[in-house]
Order: structure tokens, then sequence, then C-alpha cells
């Protein structure tokens, strides 16, 4: 295993700068500097203040995880760094970070698509991936279904959400209940003491008509809309809302109608391993429900670590490690930061 490649990775797509080092497929640390505490107060996350976080958290982060890993700089055998999608401006600054390492140390740099990195990390937990693998990526930013034939260069979208992203719904329907910033954890703690089935919240893009254009397409807004007009009625009412219902039964039509569709999707596919990643995976009724019909399907069912699921530097150095040993060429030194990159494209 000594001789597998030394990968460092950037991840600057939004909140979180993550540096994470593997040597091959082997986990040697992963530093996360996050500047959530100073969106909390907005209520999302604000571009200007998350790329001002990741110039000042960069260089320590990166000196941090080295001296964790008890490697050198030097001894780096090639960089990876989140090229795109995400916020433009600190997307630059993980990029920028990334080209003065790879042109002062000379050694190749990957530029690696975020959500393809979100699919590749499961490799440092659970061994390399089922080629294919259909892939669930729900978080603040993204909810996606992809078919996974090579995380290092076939990544194929089959459906996305047309409107708010699986978090962004958690986070939007937690400040209605006047819960914190970011929402998902604590609607998901609070839940636990709620009846799932007391209120029945919409299914977004489910009936039979939606399905002949959106089968495996997400809609969320129209279920925070029906949270918000439900507890404006109850308070009209004088009535009481209890706060864990509402957010046990949100809750349970979000990860319905996740796990139906990425079950309907491997079938379709005829796919035998379900990877579920990105934030909104470490959602307690996600991963039971997911377990639950991937069980009943007889699909194998991996979900990374939470602290993996988030976004992070190991997840951009595992798909850096993966393109290594498949002998992919390096990104040129051009490589943009791409805010919209397309999730066909895995490498920049
Ligand atoms: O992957 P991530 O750290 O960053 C983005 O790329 O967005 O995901 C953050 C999102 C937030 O919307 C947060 O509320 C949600 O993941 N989240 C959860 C849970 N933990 C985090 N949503 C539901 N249940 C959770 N336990
Ligand atoms: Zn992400």
């Amino acid at each position: 295993m000594s001789d597998a490649p030394l990968v460092l990775g950037i991840e600057t797509s939004c909140d979180e700068t993550g540096v994470g080092i593997v040597r091959g497929e082997t986990l040697l640390v992963d530093a996360v500097a996050s500047s959530v505490e100073q969106h909390a107060r907005f209520g999302g996350v604000v571009p200007e203040v998350a790329s001002r976080a990741h110039l000042e958290a960069m260089a320590p982060t990166i000196e941090r995880a080295c001296r964790q890993a008890g490697v050198r700089l030097d001894d780096i055998d090639a960089f990876a760094v989140t090229s795109g999608p995400g916020l433009a401006g600190a997307l630059l600054v993980g990029v920028a970070a990334a080209k003065a390492l790879a042109l002062a140390l000379g050694k190749p740099l990957y530029g690696v698509n975020h959500l393809a990195a979100h699919v590749a990390v499961d490799q440092l937990e659970h061994g390399p991936l089922p080629e294919p693998t259909l892939a669930l990526l729900v978080s603040g930013g993204h909810s996606s279904l992809l078919l996974v034939p090579d995380v290092t260069h076939d990544v194929r979208p089959l459906g996305a959400t047309i409107d708010d992203a699986a978090g962004e719904a958690f986070d939007k329907v937690a400040r209605l209940l006047g819960l914190p910033f970011p929402g998902g954890p604590h609607i998901d703690r609070v839940a636990r003491d709620g009846d799932p089935a007391s209120i029945a919240f919409p299914r977004g893009l489910s009936r039979p008509k939606d399905l002949e254009r959106h089968r495996y397409d997400f809609s969320f807004s129209g279920l925070k809309t029906a949270v918000a007009r439900w507890v404006e009625q109850r308070v009209a009412l004088g009535e009481n809302v209890s706060v864990p219902d509402v957010a046990a039964s949100f809750q349970e039509a979000v990860v319905d109608v996740l796990t139906r569709k990425a079950v309907a999707a491997c079938r379709d596919e005829g796919v035998d391993t379900l990877l579920v990643g990105g934030g909104v995976a470490a959602n307690s009724r996600l991963r039971a429900m997911a377990a639950e019909r991937c069980a009943a399907a007889g699909i194998e069912l991996r979900v990374p670590r939470p602290g993996l699921c988030t976004d992070n530097g190991a997840m951009v150095a595992a798909l850096g490690s993966s393109m290594v040993r498949r002998g992919r060429a390096p990104s040129a030194l051009d490589l943009p930061a791409d805010s919209s990159m397309p999730v066909t494209r895995v490498l920049a």
C-alpha cells in the first residue's frame, strides 16, 4: 500500500474549507474549517462571507492537515481541487491555492467535479465502488440521482431537483418552525418526538402525470409552501402547533420521495448498489427508510459516515486518487473555477 499515490484534496465550493490527504484508498486526514457560524444569522450561506473565510482558513488548514498526517507538501504525488459546481468566489480560492501548490512543487493537478467527489468518498470507507453504482446526492446545494458507471469519467444524471435542494427545504422549514440554521439536524432531532403520519404533506412530482415527465426529478418548494400554509392556518385559528409532528410529517414526505425514486431508478437501470451522500444523508429517517426499502428490493445500500457526507477535502482527494490510479491525464494549469460545472464533466 505504501507505493499507492499520496493525494491532497482541497474543497471550497460552499462554506467548508476542506483539506484531505489520502494514500490510495486510505484516508490519512480530513481537516475542515467551517464558516457556518458566520452565516447563521442570515439563515443561509452568504457567498462573499464564505470566500473571505476560505481565504483566511486555506493556508492554516493545509498546514494542519499535513502536520496531522505526518507528511510534508514535498511528499504529495498529486493535488486535487473542486473545480465546480459551487459558489464562484469560494471555488476561486481553492482553485488558486491548488494551482499555486501544483506549480511550485511540480506535481499534477486534478480539477474535479464536486458531485462526483461526493460519490468517490465512499471508497475510503467501504472499498471500491461497484460499477455501475446509483447515487442519491442530497445536500443544501444539490439533490440529484446519478448513474455512475465509472466515477473517474462516466457520470450520468438521471434526475435532479427542479426547485429547492432537499437540504434547503429542511433549512427553510426549520426557520419557519423557529429552529436554528442549518435546520436539518434540528428537524431530525425534534421529529423523533413527533408522529410522521399526523399530517399528510404532499409528495412532490409523484403523481402519475408528473412521473411521465419527471420520473427521477424532485420538487420541494410546494412541500415547503404546504408546511407554511398549514402552520399559518393553525395559528390563525388559535390552535396549538406541535413542532415535533410538523417536523416528523415534513421529514417523512421528503424521505419518502427521495427513497422511492432512488429505488425505482435502481430497478429500472438494473443497478444493485445505491449510494446516498451529501449533508442530508446524515438524516436518521432517510438512513432508516433507505435501509428498509433497499433490503426489500435486494439492493446493497452504502452511506458514508456523516463526516464524509458533508462537504470535506477527503472526498476531493479520494476522487483525485482514483484518477491517478486509473491513469487519467491531469487538468491543464489554466483549469477554471466553474460555478455551473455540469455533472457529466468529472474532470476540468
Ligand atoms: O453537504 P453539506 O454539508 O453542504 C452542502 O453542500 O450544502 O449539506 C448541508 C445540508 C444543510 O441543508 C443541512 O440542513 C443538511 O445538509 N443536513 C441535514 C442533516 N444534517 C445536515 N438534513 C437533514 N437531516 C440531518 N440530520
Ligand atoms: Zn456538497
